[in-house]
């Protein structure tokens, strides 16, 4: 064996060691993948570390969008094998449009779809069965972000994760024909070019609109809107954790109920504290968006 083959398969072993040295750490981990997870720009894997390392042991279905490498059928697959020495006991499911099934191995499993299908996610979900964490990293395309939010977060277990990476698609318009050269160079910048984000903040169809909104509804129970009728988003989510880039939901009953609303309209008890019969007394005006 010549000296070079000698320090390369060396390395090999260093990094394999390394690997199993940090395996309980995710900000070290990721590093030694070639994944999306920690770099310059890319700081999710701290916040993965604080959400994850509660259930690194417990036997869970994980399922990433996004297995990477876009169109080069060589690349791809480094974040579920990272996923697969974090989690020991648990499965890894992947998606991605580019047939990326030979990355297959021990506990890691690949379909081949567009998550913006709602027929192949429904089909996904009955073969994986219980899913307990949803990473989406695959398409930039915000309406198919929201898509397979409102696919899979009902197909959580109950105490389930839902993290989104790469909310910076919200904030970037979408670059019309005079880009259309460009996304015919690579598969990775025609994943960029008509995202249907906005310079906007205010929109209502960006991915990060959408969890804007879902932060109101935590607080469904709170709404001085009689007649409101809660979303099943309103009731199945008890947080909702906003990072840099990353947004990370918890499926759960959210029933805690308010001290002075109920049923969307206030306590008789208040209402006798405030010297009135019923909420029309008060006259207020409800906005007319509201339900
Ligand atoms: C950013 S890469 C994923 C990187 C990987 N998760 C990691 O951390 O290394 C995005 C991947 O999503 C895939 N993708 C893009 N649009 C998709 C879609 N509509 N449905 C499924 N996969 C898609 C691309 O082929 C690409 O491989």
């Amino acid at each position: 064996m010549s000296q070079m083959q000698l320090s390369k398969k060396t390395e090999g072993i260093f990094h394999l060691v390394n690997k199993y040295i940090y395996r309980k750490d995710l900000v070290k981990l990721s590093s030694l993948y070639d994944n999306a997870k920690w770099g310059e720009t890319h700081r999710f894997a701290q916040h993965y570390q604080k959400h994850f390392s509660p259930l690194r042991l417990k036997k869970l279905n994980i399922l990433e969008i996004g297995v990477g490498g876009y169109d080069n059928p060589k690349a791809g697959g480094e974040s579920l094998r990272m996923w697969k020495q974090y989690f020991p006991k648990s499965m890894i499911y992947g998606i991605d449009y580019v047939d990326k099934k030979h990355f297959e191995e021990d506990r890691i499993k690949i379909f081949q779809g567009d998550q913006s299908d709602e027929y192949f996610l429904k089909k996904v979900v009955s073969e994986i069965g219980d899913i307990h964490i949803v990473i989406d990293d695959g398409s930039s395309i915000n309406e198919h972000r929201i898509k397979t939010f409102n696919t899979l977060f009902p197909a959580l277990k109950e105490g389930g994760i839902y993290a989104e990476e790469n909310i910076h698609i919200s904030y970037w318009p979408s670059l019309g024909s005079k880009w259309s050269e460009l996304a015919e160079k690579s598969a990775f910048l025609a994943n960029c070019v008509n995202v249907g984000g906005s310079l906007d903040l205010n929109v209502s169809n960006t991915i990060m609109a959408m969890y804007k909104r879902l932060a109101d509804g935590l607080n469904y129970q709170e709404f001085l809107n009689p007649g409101y009728c809660p979303s099943y988003f309103d009731k199945n989510i008890v947080s909702i954790h906003f990072y840099h880039n990353q947004v990370i939901v918890y499926k759960g009953n959210n029933n805690e109920g308010s001290n002075i609303i109920e049923n969307n309209t206030i306590r008789p008890y208040i209402l006798e504290e405030l010297g009135v019969e019923s909420l029309e007394d008060l006259g207020l005006e409800f906005p007319k968006s509201s339900q």
